[in-house]
């Protein structure tokens, strides 16, 4: 596991975005799932101000890890924000983007975005595989759309399930651990005060009780893990 710690988050997105710009020379294109959340929203806000010109966004390829069962109009839909903070911004063809189709059958789009995903990425073990997989951590310790209660979603077979919102009910289709766990690269961006307890038994391997979590599942088989965090989510790891 490598863990990144930055002052804050402008750091954070500077240093992600030198490693995404690396990789991205390395392997002349990248595929990238993306998460929802406030921190990939500032990540784009981020790349829309100041790397409009110096990433060839037509070499990017755009997944999701997770959707919500909404429209793509919808402020809750993952993609939305997506486009409002960076696809909006940037010149990215609309061919690369892969997006799941909120306002479909949840159950039935999950199974089209498992056949998508199979398309249009390398399969590893016949597993589609990211080259990057961006996620988040919920304060619950949920990552994509896999929640701590519905842990047996993790290892399902299948690229992508659906998750249910605890608290909303809110449906929402997921990659799974299978698919996550098949990536090059995964890397978490995790930031805020609101995040360091979970982040102290996850990545620093407090309580011995984690595998409870999602988030402390992700283990890629054959690639690397990385932690993205700014102090205040790691203040208790130190
Ligand atoms: C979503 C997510 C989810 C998110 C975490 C962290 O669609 O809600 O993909 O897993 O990444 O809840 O969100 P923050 O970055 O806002 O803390």
């Amino acid at each position: 596991m490598n863990i990144q710690i930055y002052d804050n988050l402008s750091e954070l997105n500077e240093a992600f975005t030198d490693w995404i710009k690396e990789l991205l020379e390395e392997k002349g294109k990248l595929t990238i799932s993306l998460s929802g959340g406030s921190t990939p929203k500032s990540l784009f806000d981020y790349w829309s101000k100041h790397h409009k010109e110096d990433i060839d966004w037509s070499s990017i390829y755009l997944f999701w890890g997770d959707e919500r069962a909404v429209a793509p109009t919808d402020s809750e839909s993952n993609y939305k924000m997506t486009k409002d903070h960076l696809l909006d911004n940037v010149a990215i063809p609309e061919k690369n983007i892969f997006r799941i189709k909120g306002e479909n059958d949840p159950e039935e789009e999950a199974n089209r975005y498992s056949s998508v995903l199979e398309e249009e990425l390398e399969l590893k073990n016949n597993i589609p595989s990211f080259d990057i997989i961006i996620l988040g951590m919920g304060d619950d310790g949920h990552t994509a759309s896999i929640f701590p209660y519905e842990i047996n979603l993790w290892d399902d077979s299948r690229h992508c399930v659906v998750g249910t919102h605890p608290d909303s009910g809110q449906k929402r289709v997921s990659l799974t651990g299978t698919a996550i766990n098949n990536a090059d690269n995964v890397a978490f961006l995790v930031t805020g005060a609101g995040k360091a307890e979970k982040v102290k038994e996850i990545v620093g391997g407090a309580g011995g009780d984690e595998m409870k979590y999602p988030a402390a599942r992700v283990e890629p088989t054959s690639g690397n893990l990385f932690w993205f965090m700014d102090k205040e989510a790691a203040k208790l790891l130190m």
